[in-house]
């Protein structure tokens, strides 16, 4: 870790901490995303890497970045791996604490955050801010409306060197004014059938397995990355205690079959 992480971490008016650092271990090699996605990170990067080169010229890195798109396709993945890819600390903003019942405490967090951010080398990830954002068309939630206008606002005005990764899983529900203040706003979705099979080889390969790939990527097509992670730690566990027998469609295909049961079971429409 930096030296600038020993600083002390800003707290809440209760004392509670408002974020956390910590020094993620996760490569961008290991994410399934569309060419576009993946261009734009390595750009990024990029940027990120030569940010004097381009200061020569006038220019600053994108650095600003909203990631839309459901959950589990790899939001939060990409905040850790772009930290790691750049060797510097996540600083993690935990948007439970910042929020209270007074509109001016949470404006006093979010300096406090955003000042103690300024001053070291990270990546700032603002994870799920549909919790300030999500509301912003409901009337009802004037409240919550303000506490967004408050965090876009102290966002758009904040100017720093520092990587800002805002993540949200309802991004169609943002309004245009949200993604103005993004240098980049990048989509994520569920994968396709193609990324599908590249996940599937990804996730199961220190494992055996014979599998039929176009059938099995059918059968999981519409689930998130995410879950089909765990479709893949389930039948790698059974091959495990079944002596190390190859994974096989059949294994996938009840392991799919059984967790839309418990879905549906669960009163959710999705698988
Ligand atoms: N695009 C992806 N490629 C590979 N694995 C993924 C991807 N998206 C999610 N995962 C797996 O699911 C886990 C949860 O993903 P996460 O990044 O938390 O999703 P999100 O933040 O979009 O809800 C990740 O740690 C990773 O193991
Ligand atoms: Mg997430």
């Amino acid at each position: 870790m930096t030296v600038n992480s020993l600083a002390p971490l800003p707290l809440s008016d209760e004392e509670v901490p408002l974020v956390t650092v910590s020094d993620p271990n996760v490569s961008l090699d290991d994410l399934v995303l569309s060419v576009q996605t993946f261009t734009a990170l390595r750009e990024i990067l990029n940027e990120q890497r030569q940010r004097s080169r381009l200061a020569a010229y006038g220019l600053s890195p994108r650095s600003k970045l909203l990631l839309a798109g459901p959950s589990g396709t790899g939001k939060t993945r990409t905040a850790e791996a772009l930290a790691y890819s750049l060797g510097i600390p996540l600083v993690r903003v935990r948007l439970s604490a910042v929020v209270s019942s007074y509109l001016g405490q949470t404006a006093r967090h979010l300096e406090r955050i955003l000042d103690y951010a300024r001053h070291g080398n990270w990546v700032v990830s603002f994870d799920e801010i549909d919790m300030f954002a999500g509301e912003r068309e409901d009337a009802d939630h004037g409240e919550m409306r303000r506490v967004s206008t408050v965090l876009l606002q102290q966002l758009e005005e904040y100017d720093s060197d520092n990587l800002v990764i805002a993540t949200t899983n309802h991004g169609v529900a943002l309004d245009s004014a949200m993604w103005r203040r993004f240098d980049e706003v990048l989509v994520y979705r569920h994968p396709t059938q193609s990324q599908i099979a590249s996940l599937l080889e990804i996730k199961l390969r220190r494992f055996r397995y014979k599998i039929n790939k176009e059938q099995v990527s059918r059968v999981l097509s519409g689930m998130s990355h995410a879950e089909i992670e765990a479709i893949c730690l389930d039948v790698m566990r059974k091959s495990v205690l079944t002596g190390g027998k190859p994974i096989s469609t059949e294994d996938i295909m009840d392991s799919a079959a059984a967790r839309k049961r418990r879905y549906k079971e669960a009163g959710k429409s999705q698988p």
